[in-house]
């Protein structure tokens, strides 16, 4: 997401601290940032510090004489792509419900018919309020997104729902509801990504580097270009995407039943998964103790699962696999397009600088049987927009 008209509205809470981190990356990423401060905002955290994260003034007073007249709340609210309520406070919420606007959010906020998405945050009574409950309903009919508030220590000492999501998880739910090219709404896409692990006994267990990153980025411009989305995953360190659903896998006997159940609803599958291919025969039940000389482990075949997807394809389904190689990265990958009966093979070598494990960038090739088509180094974000565009938006 980039070169998009961000308006940032904060209302008067303590979680009004994180959004200094939402702005700044936002602004990092090549985003024309506004942010728009309530009176109580500002006791939480001061104009200068978003003013100077966001690069714009940051807009406080209705009726100031010396703001530029450019950014005007009517004219803002019309340049705007989307625009974002962090913290909303339960008194926000509201009166952004009920169309009240006495003051330069709210009257910018009523003016904007861009996407909107409310970030609830407050005591948890306060958010299990019915009142505040039918509020937040209220603004769902007239179309608003709202991020679900996580659970946790609040600042007021209670436990419970109401802390505001990480700046991470803002920005995530952001990109989501920003997209306009919605080309696969009403499409299901299953996506497998991260690495499965093989247990040798309780303690041990065989796997490989995949980080998940590239699967996750697959199934987030997925979810983006408005599809619904199912992602399998293996242990990784990633947060879980807003607005997908989430289903962890430890092997690749979980992933194989996970992956299979889950055929004949879907559209589009994409295996960006580094599934073991072998696992050990049986895991020891106590932990394996050493002894002299050499050990090995004698180990079976895993269920080749974008094979086994292959030969079940229907009439119109999509399957996507990836190759990974360490040398002669297009003959083998084309194999694999072959002998699984995929529709494509993204290709990627991990000997080349920048691609493969860990790193935020990949340079892949998308193989098809109509030929190559290589996309050089770009972002795993970039990198996963420009498959599914190929891949997905070409075949309409
Ligand atoms: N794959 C799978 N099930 C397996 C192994 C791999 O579904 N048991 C999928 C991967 O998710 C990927 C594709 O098959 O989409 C190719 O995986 P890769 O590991 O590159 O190739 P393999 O088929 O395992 O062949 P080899 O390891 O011999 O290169």
């Amino acid at each position: 997401m980039k070169d998009k008209c961000v308006l940032v509205g904060i209302s008067g809470g303590i979680a009004a601290f994180k959004i200094c981190s939402l702005v700044s990356s936002l602004k990092k990423k090549g985003n024309d940032v506004h942010v728009l401060m309530t009176k109580e905002a500002e006791q939480f955290v001061t104009p200068l510090t978003l003013q100077t994260l966001s690069g714009n003034r940051v807009i406080r007073d209705l009726f100031s004489l010396d703001e530029n007249p450019e950014v005007h709340h009517i004219a803002l609210a019309r340049k705007a792509d989307v625009f974002v309520i962090a913290p909303a406070t339960g008194n926000i919420i509201a009166k952004i419900a009920n169309g009240i606007a006495d003051d330069m959010l709210t009257s910018t906020f009523l003016a904007a018919d861009c996407p909107k998405l409310i970030v609830p945050a407050m005591n948890t009574y306060m958010l299990e309020n019915p009142v505040t409950q039918d509020n937040i309903a209220k603004c769902a009919s007239y179309g608003m997104h709202i991020l679900d508030s996580a659970s946790g220590y609040l600042a007021c000492g209670d436990t419970g729902k109401g802390r505001m999501p990480e700046a991470s998880v803002i920005q995530d739910a952001i990109e989501m509801v920003v997209s306009k090219d919605r080309y696969l709404s009403g499409k299901r896409v299953l996506v497998s990504a991260g690495p499965t692990r093989e247990a040798l006994d309780p303690v041990r267990y065989v796997t490989n580097h995949s980080s998940g990153k590239m699967g996750y980025e697959l199934a987030k411009a997925a979810r983006n270009a408005g599809a619904e989305v199912t992602l399998v995953a293996g242990a990784n360190n990633l947060e879980d995407p807003v607005g997908i659903d989430v289903i962890p896998i430890v092997s690749a006997a979980d992933l194989a039943e996970e992956i299979l159940a889950r055929q004949s609803e879907s559209d589009i599958i994409i295996m960006a998964a580094a599934v073991a291919d072998y696992t050990p025969v049986s895991r020891a039940d106590q932990k394996i103790k050493k002894s002299e000389g050499e050990f090995s482990i004698p180990m079976k075949r895993t269920v080749d699962v974008l094979a086994a997807l292959g030969k079940r394809k229907r009439e119109g389904q999509i399957l996507i696999g990836f190759a990974m190689e360490t040398q002669n990265l297009i003959e083998n990958a084309s194999k694999k397009l072959a002998a699984k009966n995929a529709d494509y093979i993204i290709a990627n070598s991990i000997a080349d600088e920048g691609a493969g494990f860990g790193v935020d960038t990949n340079i892949v090739t998308i193989i098809s049987k109509e030929g190559l088509n290589p996309l050089g180094l770009l972002s795993k974000e970039e990198t996963a927009e420009r498959i599914l565009e190929f891949c997905v938006k070409r075949e309409d």
